[in-house]
């Protein structure tokens, strides 16, 4: 039995319907099983993780877990929730984040890199056995654009020429089933990315190519796209880091592994066709 967490979100969704494609026997948890809308077959179970006491219907009976955290808004409760997996999983594929620092002792989690870092290290103690997917920016992130685009043919966004590698859903879907099926990735970190770095600007060409319409980028001050995340209910603490993040990879654009295809034997989908996949989404 896997335990899908994250179930409704953008990979544990395909998780559940890849796991459940091989004639697994699948579980997702959900706060919500009402509106879970998952595939026929699967066990919907309500749970949250931040309340670990009443996790035990979910656990029970499940070989390995496919752990999404609440990254800040659950962190109080992760040791206890933790411990409370550990006592009936043997496995854990924890979906953690590009850039965790390996070495950082506990962290307070004042940030979502600081909570991943600490969610790892108490994985690693759990005495469960582990492996950390570690992707960098989902192309879900650009369906943040969807408003503007449904709304007109500009992106006012900032940074156009920062080079991001944005990754597929469905490819970190995809090496979650394999790592969670397969045996040999014990103890491993893999870093996913897409295939290819793409400016911000080639991406909305490339959302204006899947639309058949086409799309132009302009540039937002800093100051308006702050106000903007601050007004769309960002915490504060979280605005600065992402605009500076933004400005970094304009000097220094993210880098491309193999990962996905050295895992899956199939190359990571690229952002055209993850903007054609989601095409309903920005008409
Ligand atoms: N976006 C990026 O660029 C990026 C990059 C690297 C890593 N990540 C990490 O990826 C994770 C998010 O993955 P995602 O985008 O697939 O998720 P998502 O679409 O944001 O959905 C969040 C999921 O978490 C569940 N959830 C939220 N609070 C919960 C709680 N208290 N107890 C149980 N379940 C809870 C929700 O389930 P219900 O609402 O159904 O309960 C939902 O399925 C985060 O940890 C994030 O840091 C993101």
């Amino acid at each position: 039995m896997f335990l899908v967490t994250g179930a409704t979100g953008n990979v544990g969704r395909h998780v559940v319907s890849q796991l459940s494609s091989t004639g697994a026997a699948v579980r997702a948890l959900t706060r919500d099983p009402g509106a879970a809308r998952l595939p026929d077959g699967v066990e919907v179970v309500r749970g949250d993780l931040s309340e670990p006491g009443g996790l035990g219907a979910a656990l029970a009976g499940v070989e390995s877990v496919f752990l999404v955290w609440p990254t800040l808004s659950a962190d109080h409760a992760a040791p206890a929730t933790l411990e409370t997996i550990a006592k009936h999983a043997r496995r854990v594929v924890y979906l953690s984040a590009r850039g965790v620092p390996d070495a950082s002792e506990d962290q307070t989690a004042e940030s979502i890199l600081g909570s991943h870092a600490r969610i790892e290290r108490l994985i690693e103690r759990s005495g469960m056995e582990w492996t950390f997917l570690r992707p960098g920016g989902f192309a879900t992130n650009t369906l943040a654009w969807a408003p503007q685009i449904r709304a007109g043919g500009v992106v006012r966004w900032i940074h156009g020429k920062a080079g991001r590698s944005l990754i597929h859903e469905r490819d970190i879907a995809a090496v979650a089933a394999r790592v969670l099926t397969e045996d040999g990735h014990a103890t491993k970190k893999y870093e996913l990315t897409g295939p290819e770095t793409l400016t911000q600007i080639e991406q909305v060409h490339a959302i204006g190519t899947a639309i058949g319409r086409p799309l132009r980028f302009e540039e937002f001050s800093l100051d308006a796209a702050r106000q903007q995340m601050l007004a769309q209910g960002m915490p504060p603490d979280l605005v600065d880091p992402i605009l500076n993040g933004h400005a970094a990879m304009v000097s220094d654009p993210e880098s491309v592994t193999d990962a996905v295809e050295e895992l899956t034997g199939t190359p990571a989908r690229t952002y055209l066709q993850w903007a054609i996949d989601h095409a309903d989404d920005f008409r």
